[in-house]
């Protein structure tokens, strides 16, 4: 994938229509300014899935979910923003040039390329080796022996690696591929005392890695009970590579995000064998981390395809920990998680062959909020006496103190009071002291002059409704931002969201002289929580008649602001120089602010 020019992306943004984009996907009515229609990211009775054409964007007020067309795309079909914009060049026939790439750049995708090619040819090699080797009915019966038939097999490239030391490193020779790259891909191994590599995977099941384009990264391969393996561990991975990083994978993604997509929800499993085994079984909706701990990137990944998930846990201690680790995560990346913990013994593939998918199902609709679950686990893990229930609290706002939507925070914090029987003003407290001693939080320009700092961290609990208006006004009409660019609002936005959203708006403003929603959304990506509110507030923003009066109003409020806010910073200075200071000067400025 080449790097796409920015005036490209310029070209792209000012073509594509998001209405029209949309439409190939959703059914839209006009209303009023707005585009309305079915959301097709919750499950939607009203139409509450809104496009507006004048701003290019999209929002949902029943879920949340906004954007530019780039971020439509990308979530309706679960593709990255290279991917989209490129599918929007190709739609609205803007050519993407090749960009002479720099030498390092095109080193490094080249290596990629080899290293595709070579892991390609081991997948061709171990998938023969399944069919036609010496001892490929050993391995055809232990798959057999797992229920696995052919169609699974096809459908995951499962293949056989014969118990040898150099049947893939002489194929690779053979074929004339270069064995350091191999050894890059992690497929051979250099021998210790001898030159030459020996096959890293031998007498092993080869479950191969995708990533989410479909190429095959790396591979797992399971022991199936040789001689001598006993000792050995179960399974073997690839290890990471130019192509291959764990925390950015997860098996069977590819597979099964079509169904996944259409069902609505996900299973998150851990192993290579509950997501064959639950496909075999016609429950196509799972992926594994394969025993590694889940990554933001991961949640990414799964928010990409939905956000609803359900984990299945072991029922054991390890269960417990994997869900204290993944829920926060889950939240962070603003994924919806339920847990599901399976019976003592048992894990998804064990239980779907001894019960049958039905059963599987009738579990999995009866899993607990990932909150209800860390709340119940809690109670029995700590016990229900004071100790225990501070335990109890504590792993639950370490959860939610991660979640990005307010109203959906305060929903939980609501929630774990009526639960636990806590006040709701502790749990705020509580949440506010973590907040205060988490770093703050800086959109992307790290230059705040004295002014900025000596603003108050103030921490507003409910919505600034004044300061929401201004912002959603000039996101509405950046035509007016000149006129409110002086107006100290850095001094005095007490919403520390808004804040930071006014730090991009000016930032942007000032580097390109305007102020486009849609730029402003792809330069918020690191602040998907800023993203958010610049998106609800545009959206929310009601059209209005006499722009002019408007404009004189909020003009008017926000210089009052302003004298307040410099009238509250020499108050601040004249107290704390006191009594030996010389506060005349300072008082004479106060005078003036009157
Ligand atoms: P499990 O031990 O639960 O195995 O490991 P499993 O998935 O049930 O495998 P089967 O059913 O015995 O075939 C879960 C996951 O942890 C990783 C693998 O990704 C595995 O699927 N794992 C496990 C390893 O990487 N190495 C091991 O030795 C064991
Ligand atoms: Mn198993």
């Amino acid at each position: 994938m080449t790097y796409i020019p920015e005036d490209i992306l310029q070209t792209i943004r000012e073509t594509a229509d998001i209405r029209q984009v949309v439409q190939e996907f959703v059914p839209l009515k006009k209303r009023g300014k707005n585009w309305v229609g079915l959301c097709p990211f919750h499950s939607d009775k009203d139409p509450s899935f809104t496009v507006n054409e004048d701003k290019q964007i999209f929002y949902c007020f029943g879920c949340g979910e906004g954007g530019n067309v780039f971020k439509f795309l990308m979530k309706i079909q679960g593709i990255s923003f290279p991917e989209a914009a490129r599918a929007l060049a190709q739609r609205y026939g803007i050519t993407i040039p090749e960009r002479p790439v720099s030498a390092h750049e095109r080193k490094k995708k080249e290596l990629k390329e080899q290293l595709l090619e070579l892991t390609l040819e081991a997948s061709h090699y171990f998938t023969s080796q399944l069919e036609s080797s010496k001892t490929a009915e050993l391995a055809r019966n232990y798959l057999e022996s797992r229920g696995l038939d052919d169609e699974t097999i096809k459908t995951f490239q499962l293949g056989w690696a014969e118990d040898s030391w150099d049947g893939l490193t002489s194929h690779l020779e053979s074929k004339g591929l270069d064995l350091e790259l191999a050894e890059q891909a992690g497929l051979i191994i250099k021998r210790a005392n001898a030159p030459g590599w020996y096959d890293r995977f031998r007498g092993r099941i080869i479950f191969p890695i995708h990533d989410h384009q479909g190429n095959i990264v790396a591979f797992g391969g399971r022991t199936v009970g040789l001689p001598g393996q006993e000792e050995q561990p179960k399974y073997i991975n690839s290890p990471e590579s130019p192509i291959y990083k764990k925390g950015k994978i997860l098996y069977g993604l590819y597979q099964n995000k079509g169904a996944i997509r259409k069902a609505g929800y996900g299973l998150m499993v851990e192993g290579y064998m509950d997501v064959v085994s639950l496909w075999q079984f016609g429950i196509r909706q799972a992926v594994a981390s394969l025993g590694t701990a889940m990554t933001e990137d991961h949640g990414r990944r799964m928010k990409g395809v939905t956000k609803e998930w359900v984990l299945l846990f072991d029922a054991d201690e390890a269960g417990l920990k994997a869900a204290t680790r993944a829920l926060p995560i889950c939240y962070k990346v603003d994924l919806r998680p339920k847990v599901l913990v399976l019976p003592e013994g048992e894990d998804p593939d064990s239980f779907v062959r001894k019960n049958g998918p039905d059963k599987l199902l009738e579990l999995v609709s009866t899993a607990q909020s990932g909150l209800d679950y860390l709340i119940d686990m809690g109670k029995r893990h700590f016990g229900t006496d004071t100790e225990g229930t501070l335990k109890t609290i504590e792993s639950a706002l370490d959860a939610i103190s991660q979640v990005q939507d307010p109203v959906r925070k305060s929903l939980f914090v609501g929630h774990i009071s009526r639960k636990l029987g806590v006040r709701e003003e502790s749990l705020w407290q509580n949440l506010e002291r973590r907040e205060r001693n988490k770093p703050l939080r800086v959109a992307y320009s790290k230059d705040k002059g004295n002014d900025a700092q000596a603003k108050p961290k103030v921490l507003a609990k409910r919505k600034n409704r004044a300061e929401e208006k201004i912002l959603g006004f000039l996101l509405s009409y950046p035509q007016y931002m000149d006129r409110f660019l002086d107006l100290g609002l850095e001094l005095w936005l007490e919403d520390r969201d808004l804040a930071e959203l006014w730090d991009a708006m000016v930032h942007l403003h000032s580097l390109t002289g305007r102020l486009s929603l849609s730029e402003l959304y792809e330069r918020l990506e690191h602040a998907p929580e800023l993203r958010s509110t610049a998106m609800r507030l545009a959206s929310a923003f009601p059209p209005c008649s006499d722009i002019e009066s408007m404009v004189k109003d909020l003009e008017k409020s926000c210089m009052e602001r302003k004298k307040r806010a410099l009238r509250m910073q020499l108050i601040q200075q004249i107290r704390e120089q006191g009594e030996e200071g010389d506060c005349e000067h300072l008082l004479r400025d106060l005078l003036s602010l009157r």
